[in-house]
């Protein structure tokens, strides 16, 4: 695809606005949840995520859907990033929104809790909350099966949470539902083995987060924009053949149904049930940054020595990256959940989003004219390019040096600042790092938020 310059009214499907029940954004292009480990440990907010949140907002996106927000801390998924578990967080949301507003996008807060699943441990907690005490497959970090009281304390968690983000006046709430978190773990059977009403049927394994919903909905009330990412398939055998296959597209057709009578107002659809997951993000496996940054999760869980050889030790590490690397060669990177997306936005009537690779103007102008998806969610490309909807604006069809999908910010981001860390890309190493740390370049708080 070329990176030419076309007519400046070559993208109308892109550039018009997306109306959702309670919330309006003036263009489809969403940002999707990335962040760094910017913020302080105990889970208040710093400006360097004010900045980074807004270098999008000043890019052109429509709508910034901030990172994964814990609800509760027992819920973090890696350590330093900012939190909505309690009121005295309120502020500093106020004043993000209000940034990211100025720097003309809404901001969307993705509220969300870990379960079994998580990066790097914290000190916070040591065992994981799930619907099961099976430690998650990759890591091997310990869970434990929640009780009903737990799983009513989460679902207030939410609740409360979502209470926070209104107060906070920001643009809408996404509940994280998808990618192997703790929404993931219940609705999925090849991860949920409860006995109780919150396992089994799929009726049972929708309970939790349609709890949530309903929850969420009686704190914020009905006219506050609400939307839930999905993985609309776990597709375990793209990881490990022997897995099973997990949640259906069927199943999460109907999953959409309920959470849309339950009052979600639109829906994000991903895919994967771990994260991350050879669909998501798609792209290579870079070994020699995996070689380098992995150790600090290597002994987090109780798969070390497994670990050591798939990640660490050629060929053995070879053949994993070629395993991890066969759906994205298959499927293509570009679009990789659009299908996914399509048969769910035929059998609902909110607005669809969809996640996955999307870097090209034509594309996601075709995605949203044939009816895949009403707009499109964008992550790593924006951290290679922040300013891409500026570039489509301008009539370009993909950025001068597009995102390669090479997966170098994911796996770099646990120990050093999230941002694109393909050198290819740059004229120089120098380049790159200037780019990277272009973050930290002030956007300072008052100090009532401090
Ligand atoms: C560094 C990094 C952090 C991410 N964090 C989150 C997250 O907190 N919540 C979430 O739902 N997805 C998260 N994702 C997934 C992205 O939001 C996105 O859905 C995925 O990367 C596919 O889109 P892309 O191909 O445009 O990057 C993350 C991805 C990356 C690369
Ligand atoms: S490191 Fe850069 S090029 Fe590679 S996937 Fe991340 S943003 Fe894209």
């Amino acid at each position: 695809m070329s990176s030419e310059k076309t007519n400046g009214a070559a993208w109308p499907a892109i550039f018009q606005p997306l109306q959702f029940r309670n919330l309006e954004v003036k263009n489809r292009l969403f940002r999707s949840s990335i962040s760094g480990r910017f913020d302080n440990y105990d889970g208040s907010g710093t400006e360097v995520r004010v900045a980074w949140d807004v270098k999008f907002a000043r890019g052109g996106i429509g709508a910034v859907i901030s990172s994964n927000t814990p609800v509760h801390p027992r819920g973090l998924i890696v350590p330093n990033y900012s939190h909505l578990d309690s009121d005295d967080k309120v502020p500093f949301y106020v004043e993000l929104g209000k940034r990211v507003r100025e720097a003309g996008a809404k901001y969307i807060v993705q509220l969300a809790f870990s379960g079994r699943q998580r990066d790097i441990p914290s000190v916070v907690y040591d065992k994981g909350l799930s619907s099961t005490d099976k430690p998650d497959p990759i890591h091997g970090f310990p869970c434990e099966r929640m009780t009903r009281a737990q799983i009513a304390e989460i679902v207030d968690a939410f609740a409360q949470a979502a209470r926070r983000a209104r107060e906070a006046e920001l643009d809408g709430i996404e509940i994280h539902g998808c990618n192997g978190y703790l929404i993931t773990q219940f609705l999925s059977p090849a991860i949920n083995d409860r006995t109780d009403e919150y396992g089994g049927s799929l009726e049972n394994r929708a309970r939790f987060p349609l709890e949530v919903v309903r929850a969420m909905r009686k704190e914020i009330g009905d006219d506050f924009h609400l939307q839930f990412k999905i993985s609309a398939i776990d597709d375990g055998k793209a990881l490990f053949p022997w897995a099973k296959e997990g949640t259906t597209l069927e199943e999460s057709i109907q999953v959409c149904k309920w959470l849309v009578e339950a009052g979600v107002d639109g829906l994000h659809i991903s895919s994967g049930f771990v994260f991350p997951h050879p669909r998501n993000p798609a792209g290579s496996f870079p070994l020699a940054d995996v070689i380098r940054s992995y150790d600090t999760m290597l002994s987090s869980g109780k798969n070390t020595f497994r670990n050591y050889l798939m990640f660490r030790t050629p060929p053995v590490n070879k053949g994993f990256a070629l395993l991890w690397e066969r759906r994205a060669r298959k499927l293509g990177v570009e679009g990789i959940n659009l299908e996914l997306a399509r048969a769910i936005k035929r059998e609902v009537d909110v607005p669809v989003l969809c996640a996955g690779g999307f870097q090209s103007a034509s594309v996601i102008a075709r995605a949203i004219e044939s009816g895949g998806a009403d707009g499109v969610t964008i992550g790593r490309p924006l951290i290679a390019n922040p300013d891409l909807p500026n570039l489509f604006q301008q009539g370009h069809d993909r950025a001068p040096k597009p995102c390669t999908y090479c997966n170098k910010c994911l796996i770099n981001f646990v120990e050093s600042p999230l941002g694109c860390y393909e050198q290819s890309r740059y004229s120089s190493r120098e380049e790159m790092v200037r780019h990277i740390m272009s973050v930290y370049e002030g956007a300072p708080l008052p100090s009532e938020v401090k």
